[in-house]
C-alpha cells in the first residue's frame, strides 16, 4: 500500500481510494486464496513497490479494476457534478460493465506487470553504465557484465535493412571484445522480436544491376552468420514476440533461447521463393529431427513459443506477463558467473562444428544469390509490398 499512500500524497482525490483500497486488500488478504487470487495479491505487493507516479489515467484504470475484481459491477450510485473525482472513479469502473471479477482481476495481474515492465525498463536505461549511441538501428547497453542488443525498427516490425545487418555485427563483435561483458542478449523494441530480412533492401538496386546486389547481399549475409558462428561468449534470445526469417534461423547459433508465449517462429522462405540461411539447413533437422525441419525450413509451418519449446528449440517459455520480470533478473545473476569458464565451456560444445557451419554458411549463401535473382522471389517480394499499398 506504500505506493497507495504515495498516490495520495501526490494527489489528494486519491486518498479516499487509497483507504478504499486499503480496506479492501485487507479484507481480501483474509479470503483463501486459489492460484488466481495469489496472483492478484502478489499484484497488489508489486504496485506498492513501484517508484514512480504512474498518472491519474492509470491509477483510475487501477482503481476500476480493484474495485471490479473485488466486489463485482458498480453498486453505488453516480456522484454529483461537483464531485468530478468521484465521478471520474465511478465512470472508470462503471465502463467495465459486466465484466467478471475473475477477468477484471486478471486484467488487473496483467495491467500492473505492465506497469512494473515498463518500470524496469526505464530503470535499466537510465542506471546503464556504459551506453553506446552509436548505433542507428540498435540500442546497446552493457550493465554490470550484461549487454543487451536491443534491434530497434519497432514501427517496421525489427526488419533488418543492410545498416541493421552491419551494426549488429559489430555490436556483438565489440561485446565479444569487452572484457566487462559476460553474457550478451538479444532482444526487440515494441510487440515484435524482428521480421527478419527487410524486404525493401531487394528495392534498393544498385546501377551494377540485380546481380551485383545479389552477389552483395550474399556477402553481407555471410559476414552477419560468421559473427554468430565465431562469437566466443554465451549469447542469449530474449524473444520478446514473433520472429521471422533470419531472426530465427540464427537463433539455433545461440547458446540459449528464452521466449514469451506469444512469441511464435516462422521461416517461410519457398513463400517468398528463397531457401535457407543462418546455418539452418544444417542446424534445424540436428536439433529438431529433419521431419520437423522440414514443416519448417519448406513448408512455411509457423510455431508457437511452446511448441518450439516442446522440440528443443526454445530453452524456456514464460508467460507473456511476467517475461520482462523473470528473464533479466536471470541474465543479471549469470552475468556474474566466471568469464573464461564460461567462453571454454562453450568453446568444447561448439568448436568442434564451427568449420562445418562454415561451410553450411558459404553454401547457403550461394544458393540465397541463385535465388534473389528467381522469379519466384521477385514475385514474391512484389506481392509483400503490394499488399501494403
Ligand atoms: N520487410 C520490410 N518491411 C517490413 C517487414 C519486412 N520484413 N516486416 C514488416 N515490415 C513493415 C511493413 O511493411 C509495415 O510498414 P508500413 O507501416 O510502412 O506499411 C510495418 O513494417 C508494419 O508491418 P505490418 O505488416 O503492417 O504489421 P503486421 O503486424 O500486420 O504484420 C508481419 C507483421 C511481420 C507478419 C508482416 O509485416 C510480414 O509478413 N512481413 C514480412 C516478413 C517476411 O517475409 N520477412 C522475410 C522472411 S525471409
Amino acid at each position: 500500500m506504500a505506493t497507495l499512500c504515495r498516490f495520495s500524497r501526490l494527489s489528494p482525490y486519491y486518498s479516499g481510494v487509497v483507504q478504499q483500497l486499503t480496506r479492501l486488500a485487507s479484507v481480501n488478504s483474509l479470503r483463501c486464496m486459489s492460484g488466481l487470487s495469489a496472483q492478484f495479491e502478489e499484484s497488489k505487493n508489486r504496485l506498492s513497490k513501484l517508484k514512480n507516479d504512474p498518472g491519474n489515467e492509470a491509477k483510475l484504470k487501477i482503481y476500476a479494476l480493484f474495485k471490479q475484481s473485488t466486489i463485482g459491477t458498480v453498486n453505488t450510485k453516480r456522484p454529483g457534478m461537483m464531485d468530478f473525482v468521484g465521478r471520474a472513479k465511478w465512470d472508470a469502473w462503471n465502463a467495465l460493465g459486466s465484466m467478471s471479477q475473475e477477468e477484471a482481476q486478471k486484467a488487473y495481474i496483467d495491467y500492473i506487470n505492465s506497469l512494473v515492465a515498463e518500470e524496469q525498463e526505464e530503470q535499466q536505461e537510465t542506471q546503464t553504465t556504459s551506453s553506446t549511441q552509436k548505433y542507428e538501428c540498435l540500442d546497446v547497453t552493457v550493465q554490470d557484465g550484461l549487454c543487451v542488443i536491443k534491434l530497434n525498427r519497432p514501427k517496421k516490425k525489427n526488419a533488418i535493412t543492410v545498416q541493421m545487418y552491419n551494426e549488429w555485427s559489430s555490436a556483438l563483435k565489440e561485446a565479444d571484445e569487452d572484457p566487462g561483458v559476460v553474457i550478451t542478449a538479444v532482444t526487440g523494441a515494441g510487440d515484435f522480436y524482428c521480421s527478419g530480412n527487410d524486404l525493401s533492401n531487394f528495392m534498393n538496386i544498385p546501377p551494377e544491376g540485380m546481380k551485383q546486389m545479389a552477389i552483395d547481399s550474399g556477402k553481407l549475409l555471410n559476414r552477419f552468420v560468421s559473427s554468430f558462428i565465431d562469437f566466443k561468449k554465451p549469447l542469449i534470445a530474449v524473444v520478446n514476440g514473433p520472429a521471422v526469417g533470419v531472426s530465427v534461423t540464427i537463433m539455433a547459433l545461440f547458446d540459449a533461447v528464452y521466449a514469451t508465449d506469444k512469441a511464435t517462429f516462422h521461416t517461410p522462405f519457398s513463400a517468398l521463393g528463397q531457401s535457407p540461411e543462418g546455418c539452418s539447413s544444417y542446424t534445424f533437422p540436428r536439433i529438431m529431427g529433419t521431419s520437423k525441419a522440414t514443416e519448417l525450413l519448406l513448408f512455411n509451418k509457423k510455431i508457437t513459443a511452446h511448441e518450439a519449446e516442446k522440440i528443443g528449440f526454445v530453452s524456456e517459455v514464460f508467460p507473456d506477463s511476467s517475461f520482462q520480470q523473470e528473464v533479466w533478473p536471470r541474465l543479471q545473476a549469470l552475468s556474474k558467473l566466471p568469464i573464461n569458464s564460461l567462453i571454454f565451456s562453450k568453446a568444447l560444445t561448439r568448436d568442434m562444428e564451427k568449420d562445418v557451419l562454415h561451410k553450411v554458411n558459404d553454401i547457403e549463401c550461394d544458393r540465397l544469390v541463385e535465388r534473389w535473382l528467381s522469379d519466384d522471389c521477385a514475385k514474391a517480394i512484389m506481392a509483400f509490398f503490394s499488399r501494403k499499398k
